[in-house]
């Protein structure tokens, strides 16, 4: 971001109202709310408000959108995360030392929301919801904290893991203070940890590892020249690059992501991949993993690393792979998995979430999806590499969610990476 831009937006929150408003609508309102709700909660009367809405609009920071006969504010959650990342780039390209030290300071991952549940607890325990509503502030005060999260819709998981993927695309975010890994734990060495190799690693366009991987299933799959292949949740197409190869120009590989910034940064890869190997055998499609955009039986070896606990409808996921498979074909995915049922208050954490702990299942919940799924031949496989090195490399999300767990419980106790292989 440019420093034009950022003053620009800073800017539109230079008054208490504005800065207010906004506060609201990224802590509580991943819906937006519509202006007679905002000014109710915040106490502005509707006639400023109006004006500081226009102000916010017009900066980008808020979006708006007609409803009837009113019109909602979002809070355009992105961009504050690149000002943030503006502001916070630098400590670890200029001062790499200062920059552990903020790290350890805040305690906090920034590449993520901070977990709702934290800002629950800042104001005194009630939700928006509960405000709106009525008098029933106290009734929701007591409601625990798993039982409001439970509330988000499957498009509101789907927005918030979105956005957080979207920031991460666009690359503002640096280094160790709000996006991408450095050091020890920067993503080669996180991609050679679970088992990719250097040689392989270093032939990839630059920019489509970014340290987002569980495990390594172009590994397991054995993948064959001629093959047509399918990634879910491709990113900026680490997996997808490395299958091209290996099916060479007979073969094809299809990746899909949900987020547009991904995909965005995957098809730039694309030239890159494509200057260096001849290879035009790789395409990158917008959508999601629930209602892929592929054929029916079209598919032999379905990939994903890392994505599948992010949806919101993994049964759906299942069918949806079922369906675009050809009879014999293959599932070869990485995933973070659970050994035992998570602590309702890690559950609850937003960042837990985007970071592939909230959402994943139970070993034994995935076999029955996809045996519901139709699957016959299911090998499931259990690896502690992955979050023995996040735990080994002090990783800020593990660490916090670490420290959330009960007394003496482990991270991997509860935790793990899971190898899935099934036949159609
Ligand atoms: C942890 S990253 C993994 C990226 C890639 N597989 C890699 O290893 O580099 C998760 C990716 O899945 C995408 N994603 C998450 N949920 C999705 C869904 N329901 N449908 C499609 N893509 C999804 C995100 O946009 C993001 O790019």
């Amino acid at each position: 971001m440019k420093t034009k831009t950022a003053a620009t937006l800073f800017e539109a929150l230079t008054s208490e109202a504005r800065l207010s408003v906004f506060r609201l609508l990224v802590k509580y309102a991943p819906d937006g709310l519509v202006a007679g709700e905002i000014s109710r909660l915040l106490g502005i009367p509707k006639t400023n408000l109006s004006f500081h809405l226009k102000t916010l609009v017009h900066s980008g920071l808020t979006s708006m959108e007609r409803e009837g006969r009113n019109t909602r504010y979002r809070a355009n959650i992105p961009l504050m995360l690149d000002i943030i990342a503006y502001l916070t780039a630098e400590c670890c390209t200029g001062n790499p030392g200062q920059c552990q030290a903020y790290r350890s300071a805040s305690g906090l991952d920034t590449r993520f929301l901070p977990p709702r549940a934290d800002l629950f607890r800042e104001q005194g325990g009630t939700t928006v919801n509960s405000l709106l509503t009525s008098d029933s502030a106290t009734a929701d005060k007591q409601r625990p904290e798993n039982q409001q999260e439970e509330q988000r819709t499957d498009d509101q998981v789907r927005e918030l893991v979105r956005a957080n993927y979207a920031a991460i695309a666009t690359g503002n975010h640096s280094c160790c203070c709000s996006g991408k890994r450095s050091g020890q734990n920067d993503p080669f060495m996180l991609a050679c940890s679970v088992g990719y190799d250097a040689k392989t690693l270093e032939r990839l366009p630059q920019g489509a590892n970014m340290g987002l991987s569980c495990g390594n299933p172009v590994a397991i799959a054995a993948l064959q020249e001629g093959q047509v292949v399918l990634d879910l949740g491709c990113g900026g197409g680490f997996d997808v690059f490395q299958a091209g190869e290996q099916v060479k120009a007979a073969g094809r590989v299809i990746g899909v992501d949900m987020t547009m910034e991904m995909i965005a940064r995957a098809r730039k890869n694309q030239e890159q991949y494509k200057k260096f190997t001849g290879l035009e055998n790789v395409e990158f499609r917008l959508g999601e993993i629930e209602h892929l955009p592929v054929a029916d039986a079209s598919v032999d070896v379905v990939l994903s690393n890392c994505v599948i606990n992010l949806s919101p409808d993994k049964a759906q996921v299942w069918r949806e792979v079922f369906r675009v498979l050809k009879s014999g074909g293959k599932v070869s995915v990485s995933d973070q998995a659970l050994l035992k049922p998570l602590p309702d208050n890690v559950r609850s954490m937003v960042a837990a979430l985007v970071g592939c702990v909230a959402g994943a299942i139970l070993v034994e919940d995935t076999r029955a999806l996809l045996k519901a799924a139709g699957f016959s031949s299911i090998i499931l496989t259990p690896r502690s590499d992955y979050v023995q090195n996040m735990q080994n490399w002090n990783d800020p999300l593990y660490r916090q969610i670490g420290e959330a767990l009960p007394e003496g419980g482990e991270l991997s106790d509860y935790i793990t990476s899971l190898s899935i292989e099934a036949w159609k």
